[in-house]
């Protein structure tokens, strides 16, 4: 038995006044709880190429002693000292321990230090899945926490997170309740994570770590990924490449406030600690209560940050999005094409040109509800999810049911966390408002926040789902906008427990979502939040896919689908074609770029198809033809980026079938090239080296590359064989590789 050192020395007399004893002082005893001691051991969680090694020491202390490629024998790491300084595997403030902290609890008795020990651990098999339960302990508290290892064998991708229980009488109060902390050795640590603004998501900005901390997080509340993302790639060396290297992709499945900071103390090793953002969340978790952290997605690669990012991908596509890999259709969405100002018939009309270019769906976006207080404009109408006979007197089922007439499919748009002052949901429900007593309620984009912690309003959202699902037995989409951040926090209905605000209103939104599947499994959902401000993979267990950007724009678009694709699988990117000048940043290009660059996701359009010439409605009836020869690839391939779009004149992206027999080839000149300096070599990927590929460049009846037509071996494409000649600004080829 080993017996903790000895604690406080004295009865505490701090003096209030000179002279006077503080009548709060507390008598410490020198007493201290013994700690069973534990066998040293060290606990393995594996996958097929990765391994993660926990120590536990005779003293129950637990270190993470490894991530990365497998190091053999476990035990071979008992011994293994990485030095008394080195971060727990969960490091909680209190002990001897003064660093980065992923848990920080405050005792009934105003005390603050946990010392969390090993008391067992527990791994399950089921499927390609092995769960390992490390249950820990604070023997002077009574506090638990399990943490919790997901190893899911084939895609290399590891799950942590951590279960907090509180089995004492009384409540204590959670300062930071981190998913993981994961500690890491390298020479040098490169950290690429992702940032944005509407338009602008997934910009990618790259550092070098020093010492010191480095903290990614938002406080957005909603629309959080808006600022930052809650992922990263990590590059253990000094440069980043797509191609080699060791590289650790990490994701947070969170779709609200979250932090993730990276520490390099003096013990040189990286202490990487994410989860959500305790920011104004000091969450209480009463006598007898536990609070689950949400899932913390790790990955290891030695093939670079493609290598990192196919692993996600291919997890993302089983496990991690709603029906991912699924293809889902190509479709017409209304938004740019008409914004708030249709009839039935141009919808109809519309509807009518979608099907003869061969789109598979139409989606109505905002604007066609609202009687009282019509959605004409983002200025009232939020709430009032009634049809606006005025637009569509003949109602949605007659819309949605001319679509099904046409073969295609039919989506509608809600907004149902949102309420416009100018509505009467508003007048009705004030106290549904998110808001903050005697204080301004801050209008953004001319609308309020409903208050998803209140379990009524749950209901009314999970009822504007409903509801709209019940306006026609043809409604096969939903796409589910969210276009405003917290402002002035605050719900009526948490009363003084506003502590708990940012956390419960991402689990209320969770448990809507949960109902809208039980209910609704095979309905397309995206996740729209004045694009990509809500796209991480908390909401992705629940949406079909994402609106990547309000960014249409085929230029700037190549840049934010390359940040996505570094975490998100194609399968959840939707990316439509629309008008130019691009109604965002003015830019003209031709359509077929802009078809080139949107057919590398989920390919759709956004804009009113009478307005395209002749000429440019051919183009896009055979993109739209070709890319449903190919999508299958795209959906559900293996994805290879070829360069940056923010390196050097050219850009590429492969995708190749898991069996490497088919592969889609985007390549994009992005600057002008003098034309007397020759074309690029695009080194391509992915393929068999020993495989023969008929190349086949697709939409245009000259192509660009003088091999085009014929077949290579992988080895010559991959090698320096594959030069297409793209020599103006914003000009592309897509060829299709194909092995017999
Ligand atoms: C923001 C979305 O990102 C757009 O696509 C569109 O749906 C508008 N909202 C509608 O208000």
């Amino acid at each position: 038995m080993i017996a903790l050192a000895a604690i406080a020395l004295l009865a505490v007399t701090l003096p209030a006044q000179a002279g006077k004893p503080n009548k709060k002082a507390k008598k410490f005893t020198h007493e201290t709880v013994e700690i069973p001691a534990v066998t040293p051991k060290v606990i393995a969680v594996e996958t097929a190429g990765t391994q993660l090694l926990i120590q536990v020491d005779k003293k129950g202390t637990l270190r993470t002693v490894h991530y990365g490629a497998p190091a053999g024998n476990p035990d071979a790491f008992i011994k293994f000292s990485v030095g008394a300084s080195v971060p727990e595997t969960y490091p909680a403030v209190g002990g001897r321990f003064n660093g980065q902290d992923a848990l920080h609890v405050k005792y009934a008795d105003g005390t603050q230090n946990t010392e969390l020990y090993y008391v067992s651990h527990e791994t399950v098999a089921k499927g390609g899945i092995t769960t390992t339960t490390v249950h820990t302990k604070d023997y002077v508290t009574a506090l638990e926490v399990d943490l919790v290892y997901e190893a899911h064998r084939a895609e290399d991708v590891i799950l942590m997170h951590s279960v907090i229980r509180n089995p004492g009488k009384k409540p204590v109060e959670l300062r930071n309740y981190a998913s993981a902390s994961l500690n890491l050795a390298a020479d040098d640590f490169l950290l690429t994570h992702f940032y944005g603004g509407w338009a602008r998501e997934m910009q990618m900005d790259q550092t070098l770590l020093t010492h010191d901390i480095k903290v990614i997080e938002t406080r957005r509340g909603t629309q959080a990924t808006q600022s930052n993302n809650p992922s990263f790639l990590l590059t253990l060396g000094k440069n980043f490449s797509e191609t080699d290297g060791e590289v650790i992709a990490g994701a947070l499945a969170w779709s609200g406030n979250f932090r993730i900071s990276f520490e390099i103390d003096q013990s040189e090793r990286l202490n990487i600690v994410s989860g959500i953002n305790p920011y104004a969340s000091a969450y209480p978790l009463k006598a007898g209560e536990s609070f689950t952290t949400p899932e913390m997605i790790y990955t290891w690669s030695r093939e670079g940050a493609g290598g990192a990012s196919r692993n996600l991908h291919r997890w993302a596509r089983k496990y991690g999005v709603w029906n991912g890999g699924k293809v889902n259709p190509t479709l017409l969405n209304s938004w740019e094409g008409a914004y708030f100002t249709f009839t039935t018939e141009t919808l109809l009309r519309m509807i009518d040109d979608a099907a003869s270019m061969g789109l598979e769906m139409f989606v109505l976006d905002d604007g066609w509800f609202a009687k009282d207080h019509p959605r004409n404009s983002d200025k009232a109408g939020l709430g009032d999810w009634e049809l606006n006979d005025a637009k569509i007197p003949e109602g949605i089922d007659y819309v949605a049911s001319y679509a099904h007439s046409k073969g295609l499919k039919f989506g509608i748009w809600i907004e149902p966390e949102m309420v416009n002052p100018d509505s009467n949901l508003a007048q009705a429900h004030p106290e549904w408002v998110v808001q903050s007593p005697g204080r301004e309620i801050y209008q953004s984009r001319n609308q309020w926040l409903l208050d998803l912690t209140n379990p009524e309003v749950q209901d009314f959202v999970f009822g504007v789902f409903d509801r709209t699902m019940s306006l026609s037995p043809n409604i096969d989409y939903i796409k589910w906008d969210c276009n405003r951040n917290v402002t002035s926090f605050g719900s009526p209905y948490l009363g003084d427990e506003q502590d708990r605000f940012f956390v419960e209103y991402v689990q209320g939104l969770y448990k809507v979502c949960e109902r809208m599947r039980e209910k609704y499994p095979d309905v397309i959902v995206q996740c729209c939040s004045s694009g990509g401000s809500r796209i991480d993979y908390g909401s992705m267990r629940w949406f079909n896919e994402v609106w990547t950007s309000d960014n249409t724009d085929a230029i700037t678009r190549i840049g934010i689908q390359y940040g996505t694709s570094m975490i998100y699988p194609a399968c959840v990117m939707a990316s439509h074609v629309s008008a130019v000048p691009n109604h965002q940043t003015g830019n003209i290009t031709s359509i077929k770029f802009r078809f080139d660059v949107a057919s590398a996701g989920r390919l759709g359009m956004e804009l009113q198809p009478k307005n395209l010439s002749a000429e440019e409605r051919a183009i896009a009836d055979r993109c739209i033809t070709s890319y449903k020869g190919y999508r299958d690839v795209v959906f559900n391939g293996d994805l290879y980026r070829l360069g940056s779009p923010y390196e050097g004149d050219y850009y590429g992206l492969m995708y190749v079938s898991p069996d490497k027999s088919k592969a889609v080839v985007f390549t994009y000149c992005l600057r002008y090239q003098n034309r007397a300096s020759g074309s690029h070599v695009f080194r391509l990927q992915g393929l068999d080296p020993a495989k023969n590929y008929k190349v086949t460049e697709q939409n245009v009846d000259k192509s660009c590359w003088w091999g085009n037509g014929k077949s290579f071996s992988g080895a010559f494409l991959q090698e320096g064989g594959f030069n297409p000649k793209l020599l103006k600004t914003n000009t592309s080829a897509v060829f299709i590789l194909e092995s017999k």
